[in-house]
């Protein structure tokens, strides 16, 4: 992937349009999601202590991802000069991702279900339910967005970065997040204070969350705007106050992650005593 997206044969013209939809669309499907999915696959039921809900829906949901993801890669050129029939595969495709999505995510909260008193017991479980949440939702609206009806309107809007935060951030950030708290104490002894992981899931959360309305929002009416034949200079004006409502959120996003670099500052740091007890006691063995 990384190998054709920079090879300098394909970066001419149009074809270099198509290499980079695909490349940068692998690269959030086939890369990010693939490692963070099998991330929760792993570190969910094993910190709910439990097996996974369904084997054969994880074997349905991965080959149906790499089926349909594959090929959807020009949703991010839909009405550019690209031939038409491969911006109506990549729209169907798009909707074919309906498959994997509903089937990850049923995996998970059925995996989740019977054990929702973990979730006052440690903020584990509340970060890979949003996550889990954000899949179903982040990606059911790329599959609305990729329609023509609702391109029109979204494409080059504010729309895309609310699209592009409440799947990276949204569903990576969150599930790589539940991974860490769930496995870094595990390997160090070292919890962090849960007060404290409290305050950056709370932060990231209604960050993330001022975020994403207001540019789904101001993405909309900026859209609607332009169709309108506004000039640009309004669509700018339009989207001051939802601008303000995107710092406002991405400095409590911003906040959380300080407080994030703390709580694994105080896991990762090795327990000097215990580290030193198990240099010692091999040679005192042998002695
Ligand atoms: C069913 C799954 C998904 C579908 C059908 C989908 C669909 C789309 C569409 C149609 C666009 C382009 C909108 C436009 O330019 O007008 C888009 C943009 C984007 N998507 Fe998704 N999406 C999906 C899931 C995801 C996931 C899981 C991620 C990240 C982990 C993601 C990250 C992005 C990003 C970063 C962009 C913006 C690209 C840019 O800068 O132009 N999407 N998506
Ligand atoms: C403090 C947290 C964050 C803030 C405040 C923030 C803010 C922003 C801003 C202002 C933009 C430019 C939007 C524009 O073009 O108008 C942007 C773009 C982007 N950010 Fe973030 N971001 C944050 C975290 C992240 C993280 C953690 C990821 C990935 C895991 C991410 C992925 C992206 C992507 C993919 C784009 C391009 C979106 C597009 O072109 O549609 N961001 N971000």
């Amino acid at each position: 992937m990384v190998t054709i997206g920079y090879l300098p044969n394909y970066q001419n013209g149009l074809g270099e349009t198509i290499i980079q939809g695909y490349y940068m669309h692998q690269g959030v499907g086939m890369w990010f999601m693939t490692f963070t999915l099998g991330l929760t696959y792993y570190y969910l039921p094993s910190s709910l202590n439990k097996p996974i809900y369904s084997y054969s829906l994880g074997v349905l949901a991965f080959w149906t991802q790499m089926l349909f993801y594959t090929m959807i890669g020009t949703h991010h050129f839909v009405f550019s000069p690209l031939p038409w029939w491969l911006q109506t595969v990549a729209i169907v495709f798009s909707m074919g991702m309906f498959i994997p999505v509903v089937a990850g995510t049923t995996n998970f909260l059925m995996t989740m279900k019977g054990s929702w008193n973990q979730i006052s017991k440690s903020y584990v479980l509340p970060f890979f339910l949003v996550g889990v949440v954000f899949y179903f939702v982040g990606s059911s609206q790329g599959s609305f967005q990729a329609f023509r009806f609702t391109n029109y309107v979204w494409h080059f809007t504010d729309f895309n970065v609310a699209h592009s935060h409440m799947t990276m951030y949204g569903i990576i950030s969150f599930l790589l997040w539940a991974s860490i708290y769930a496995i870094l104490p595990k390997i160090t002894g070292r919890e962090p204070k849960q007060l404290f992981v409290g305050v950056h899931f709370w932060m990231a959360f209604i960050g993330l969350f001022a975020y994403m309305i207001s540019m789904m929002t101001g993405g909309t009416l900026k859209g609607l705007s332009w169709i309108e034949g506004n000039s640009f200079i309004e669509s700018v004006i339009l989207m001051k106050q939802y601008w303000v409502w995107r710092a406002i959120g991405g400095s409590l996003m911003f906040l959380s992650h300080l407080m994030f670099a703390y709580n694994f500052y105080v896991m990762a740091k090795m327990n000097r005593v215990k580290e030193s007890i198990q240099k010692v006691s091999p040679q005192t063995v042998t002695a």
